[in-house]
């Protein structure tokens, strides 16, 4: 098994609510709240859940873009949030990030070169200064625009070719991991394929571990080996990409499954779709115990009581983690092979079609 570049150990990130007057704090936006995971070298760590969940204040926590309330991250070794001036910039270095909207991300004043040469004046002893261009040049060839281009602003560009500008910013430096925060939600569906592809072209060329955080399952699916599911601020559920798409045990992950449309008219009847009661209560006030149990059908008295920890929970055919005390495997039924379509097909309608056929007890309300 690959070791971890990054180890991320309860991670907390609670930020003051104000109020009154005085602006006194009177509570706390539990944005994320105890996060443990591991991203092993070269691997691609999905992260999936609905908006608000955590996912975006977990990325920056990861990069050090913010400070966490508590917890640690370990990155090659290094304890994260113990390093100071040089040793943290050094450190910067091997972790960047990718935003998801290519049209506000990209300064509409300065030209391509300047934008992916960003890095470059902020660590000068990378490339040097007679080098830059070459470098730069160098960049987007790999990531497949014209090199010619390099004088070139953001508004000459389309969405896709804006988010590899992105990229090749992101990947300047020679990181050893790329943050990716909704990378593709904001393409046309056949520009994110295209751009999906780019991106598992250089994990192969440069061995990059990425964190991929996305709400679009199928997206997720497509890219990761590993799928972390998270629900108010939690992680609801991690594990192999077959485990979480194949045979989910926590209900909220079975329940954004089923949410999944299916395209396949012949197999519609068959999916059964798990609607849940309510909105996602506020990160301000998350319900005791268990998070879900107030949208849960198989909550019972002790989910109101007691946390479910993040621990191996047999699936059907092994194990693997699960917050849930009464984890139990949904059979999925899968109807096209992802891996048999081609770039194009990469389509959130088109190529999950999964559904869920209950194993154990059924959502007793939908
Ligand atoms: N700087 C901040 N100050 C106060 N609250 C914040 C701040 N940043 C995020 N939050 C809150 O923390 C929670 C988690 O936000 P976050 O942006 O991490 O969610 P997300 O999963 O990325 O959502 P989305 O899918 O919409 O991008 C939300 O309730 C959000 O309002
Ligand atoms: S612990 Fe209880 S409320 Fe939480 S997901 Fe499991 S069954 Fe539902
Ligand atoms: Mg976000």
């Amino acid at each position: 098994m690959a070791e971890a570049i990054l180890t991320a150990t309860d991670l907390v990130k609670y930020y003051p609510i104000k109020g009154g007057v005085l602006r006194r704090k009177v509570g706390d936006v539990k944005a994320v709240d105890g996060v443990s995971f591991e991203l092993l070298k070269g691997e691609t760590l999905g992260i999936v859940g609905e908006s608000g969940c955590g996912k975006s204040t977990l990325g920056r926590l990861l990069m050090r873009l913010e400070e966490p309330t508590s917890g640690s991250v370990v990155f090659d070794g290094v304890d994260m949030y113990a390093q100071k001036g040089r040793a943290m910039r050094k450190l910067r270095r091997d972790i960047q990030i990718v935003f998801q909207d290519p049209y506000t991300s990209l300064n509409p004043r300065k030209t391509v070169g300047d934008i992916v040469g960003e890095p470059f004046d902020i660590h000068p002893d990378v490339v040097p200064r007679k080098g830059r261009r070459k470098a730069v040049q160098d960049l987007l060839d790999l990531v497949g625009l014209n090199p010619e281009h390099i004088n070139r602003y953001p508004h000459q560009f389309s969405g896709g070719q804006r988010q590899r500008i992105g990229i090749a910013r992101g990947i300047a430096l020679n990181p050893k991991v790329l943050i990716c925060d909704e990378p593709v939600s904001a393409l046309d569906v056949s520009v994110q394929a295209q751009v999906v592809n780019l991106m598992e072209k250089l994990q192969d060329e440069l061995g990059l571990s990425y964190i991929f955080i996305a709400h679009d399952l199928s997206v997720v699916r497509h890219i990761s080996d590993r799928v972390g599911v998270m629900y108010l601020g939690k992680m609801a559920e991690l594990g192999e990409e077959d485990d979480i798409y194949g045979r989910p045990t926590h209900p909220y992950t079975q329940a954004l499954l089923s949410a999944v449309p299916v395209p396949d008219p012949t197999l519609r009847d068959k999916k059964e779709q798990i609607v849940l009661k309510g909105d996602v209560p506020s990160p301000a006030n998350p319900p005791s115990g268990c998070r879900f149990h107030t949208r849960c059908w198989k909550a019972q008295d002790k989910c109101k009581t007691d946390i479910p920890l993040l621990e191996l929970r047999p699936d059907g055919a092994g194990e693997h983690l699960s917050a849930c005390h009464f984890a139990q495997p949904r059979e999925i039924i899968e109807t096209i092979d992802v891996s048999d379509l081609a770039d194009g097909d990469l389509d959130t309608g088109r190529r999950d079609t999964a559904s869920l056929e209950p194993v154990g007890d059924g959502p007793a309300d939908s």
